[in-house]
């Protein structure tokens, strides 16, 4: 059989995918309003350079990260346009940003004037937004008078640029909730408070969730980020919101092994087979993110069929029931998440078993797993 898989734990990342998924988001904006690609946390894990160039093809305007050091990293590896850094900065961190010509996010006036001689020595002036937490209970502040003194401060200062306002939304996942649409009205009246001054700034609440669900939601532009990875943030399944999922995560099976009644799988020998069977290693673990609670918890495609995962996860490796008989051969490749023949195992299955999210599982993947991206 000829040597089918280079690598012993690859996430695949279609790049087209992201492409596609951006540019149906995009279609859900009215004219004239646009999509901002968070690609924070690494793209999610799937890669945040390649990932924002793909959203940036789709049709997003701006992309978005957490932290200054993120905005730095895409400005080294030459990507152009609008980044937007949401989270809380330091001191360092704010001249970081601004030397990454990133606009960043303000909700005191203290933050405001310790930006000023940062934004006094930079090449260009520095975009800011204003957050309103409309009950995130996260950054901005609570406080919409507070909120307005900051877009005025910001509006008067000769370096600073007044791009934006925006807040973020807490159950826009939970349909049906009524914390949601008290959100939307407060950002509602805030943002009519601020236009009525300064009618070109950017409002912008939505979160994937939202983007989805609500169009009342979208203001001037909406802040994807599990969506252009094909992610449902609702956890079922991205088809129904015609999201096509970027990630798949493959290895191989690396040994095929008979087990005969009473033969024990991994550490603390927490499986046992009970009948003779055959047991296939895959040599990825939760060293590459795979992890421990799946022991006994999953399923794994090979031949485009599943088969249980059992045993403990161990940090390199993991094992699977092949079954008395099998065909399954070593070297053939072998898929955690993501689609093989008619079979598909969606990320939000794998969450469900973790009773996490969907975000978390790729977020998750580490280092030692080798990103591979196509297309784009
Ligand atoms: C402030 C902010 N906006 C937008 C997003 C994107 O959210 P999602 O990935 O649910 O689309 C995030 C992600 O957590 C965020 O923190």
């Amino acid at each position: 059989m000829p040597l089918e898989v280079v690598e012993r734990a690859v996430a695949r990342v279609d790049l087209d995918a992201v492409r596609r998924n951006c540019a149906r988001l995009r279609s859900l904006v009215p004219a004239g309003g646009k999509l901002c690609a968070v690609v924070k946390a690494d793209g999610y894990g799937h890669g945040a350079l390649p990932c924002a160039r793909a959203a940036l093809r789709g049709g997003a305007e701006w992309l978005a990260v957490a932290a200054a050091g993120e905005a730095a990293d895409l400005r080294a590896q030459g990507l152009e346009g609008r980044i937007l850094v949401m989270g809380a900065l330091t001191t360092e961190e704010i001249g970081v940003a601004v030397e990454a010509r990133a606009d960043v996010v303000a909700w005191s006036e203290r933050f405001v004037a310790e930006l000023e001689p940062f934004a006094a020595s930079a090449v260009q002036p520095v975009g800011v937004h204003v957050k309103l937490d409309t009950g995130m209970g996260r950054l901005g502040t609570k406080d919409p008078s507070e909120a307005r003194a900051v877009v005025d401060a910001v509006a008067q200062s000769e370096r600073l640029e007044l791009t934006g306002v925006l807040t973020h939304f807490a159950t826009a996942d939970e349909r049906g909730d009524d914390h949601f649409p008290a959100q939307l009205a407060a950002f509602e009246r805030f943002v009519a408070d601020v236009k009525a001054s300064h009618p070109g700034v950017i409002a912008h609440a939505a979160n994937s969730a939202a983007t989805l669900r609500e169009p009342a939601a979208h203001f001037d532009m909406v802040r994807c980020g599990v969506a252009i990875y094909g992610l449902d943030p609702f956890g079922g399944d991205p088809a129904d919101s015609q999201l096509e999922p970027a990630l798949s995560l493959e290895s191989y099976v690396a040994e095929v092994k008979r087990f005969e009644p009473g033969d024990s799988a991994g550490y603390g020998r927490r499986w046992r087979a009970e009948r003779p069977t055959w047991v296939g290693v895959l040599p990825i673990g939760y060293g590459d993110g795979v992890r421990r609670a799946l022991t006994n918890n999953a399923e794994v495609l090979v031949g485009g069929r599943r088969y249980p995962l059992v045993g403990t996860v161990s940090m390199d490796n993991v094992t699977i029931d092949l079954g008395p008989e099998t065909d399954v051969r070593p070297r053939q490749p072998a898929v955690l998440i993501g689609r093989q023949g008619d079979e598909t195992i969606l990320c939000e299955e794998v969450a469900e078993r973790l009773q996490t999210i969907n975000y978390e599982v790729t977020c998750g993947l580490l280092p030692r797993v080798w990103r591979d991206h196509r297309g784009g």
